[in-house]
């Protein structure tokens, strides 16, 4: 049967401190959802572009979330990076129902090769 393109509900907003994020496996993608000190709620891939580190650890300041193996910022807003990552990271369409968090899953995971950088 064909994937359907839908919204997944994930947690319940209360479960997500302000400042905070978690990540949650859906339709086999692993997602972080982080909420901002603005109570802003996002949703972006759980591993960073530089060397498939799993960002879930990592602080939020702001808009942005900073991998906790090298330090590259993430704008949670579009995925945009700063160094040392060279490329985005992927980031899901949002919604809160409710009280509860919704990510929009497109489909299946793309099949990528691992980073070469995945030595560091
Ligand atoms: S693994 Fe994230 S900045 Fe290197």
């Amino acid at each position: 049967m064909a994937f359907e393109p839908q919204f997944f509900p994930v947690v319940k907003t209360s479960d997500i401190d302000p400042g905070k994020c978690a990540s949650y496996m859906i339709e086999e993608h692993d997602i972080l959802i982080a909420q901002t000190k603005g109570g802003d709620f996002y949703a972006m891939q759980n591993m960073c572009s530089h060397a498939n580190a799993k960002m879930d650890t990592g602080r939020i300041r702001g808009n942005h979330i900073m991998c906790p193996l090298h330090g590259a910022r993430f704008d949670l807003r579009d995925g945009s990076h700063g160094p040392p990552a060279f490329s985005p990271i992927k980031v899901f369409e949002l919604r809160v129902v409710d009280d509860m968090v919704e990510v929009f899953i497109e489909g299946p995971p793309e099949k990528k090769p691992v980073s070469a950088m995945g030595m560091f």
